[in-house]
């Protein structure tokens, strides 16, 4: 049985459009359930309809409150039968309600060796500090920002003359290698365990 995999980004989608490309590689593996994006002039929507993937937008400023636009996506989520929700660049905080929801069954990529350098800059405050290592991570998402269980990181070695852009566009790749990687470790343990059913949605 595939793995239905829901999608969800902001911007320019570079992420997005490589856990697609594995999920259309691998159709014993993976179906996509959704392609998600909250942000109407988001560069990642034309990308995926140049590959004839409609992207389904809830723009958050269309709501209310964080709770309403939530209320929609999860309904978008759960009438797709998701299994496994991807946040690709997803620029949005999500309530514990949300989070708890999909507890287990939703991902993060986040650009740094987590837990050093959560939230925003990661690559100028790796260069600012000195550090000789960094990359990236894909974990667990729980109420706790960049936080929760890791299951791939990716390094790199600093190098002399970095910029935040230089380290940027070769952590970028690392993302991509270790999303696939994460999606690849979920299938396999999908496959022996069943695939983890603990959220109904909040
Ligand atoms: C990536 O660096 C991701 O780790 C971060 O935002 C960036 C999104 O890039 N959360 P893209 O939209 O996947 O190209």
């Amino acid at each position: 049985m595939s793995l239905r995999i829901a999608i969800i980004y902001s911007g320019r989608g570079s992420n997005m459009l490589t856990l697609l490309d594995h999920i259309i590689a691998h159709p014993e593996k993976f179906e996509l359930a959704t392609l998600v994006c909250n942000i109407p002039t988001a560069l990642g929507i034309e990308r995926a309809q140049a590959k004839g993937f409609a992207t389904h937008l809830i723009a958050h400023k269309d709501f209310a409150s964080r709770d309403a636009f939530e209320t929609a996506l999860n309904a978008h989520l759960l009438e797709k039968n998701v299994d496994v929700v991807c946040l690709a660049g997803f620029m949005r905080l999500l309530t514990d309600r949300f989070v708890g929801a999909w507890a287990g069954r939703m991902i993060n990529i986040h650009p740094s060796l987590l837990p050093h350098y959560k939230g925003l800059h990661t690559h100028e405050r790796a260069l600012a500090d000195g550090a000789l290592k960094h990359g990236c991570t894909v974990h667990y998402v729980v109420a706790e920002m960049d936080a929760g269980p890791i299951i791939v990181q990716r390094e790199t070695d600093v190098l002399p003359g970095d910029t935040p852009d230089s380290l940027a566009a070769r952590v970028l790749e690392l993302e991509h290698e270790a999303y696939i990687e994460a999606l690849n470790q979920i299938a396999d343990k999908s496959k022996k365990n069943g695939p983890n059913t603990n959220a109904s949605g909040p």
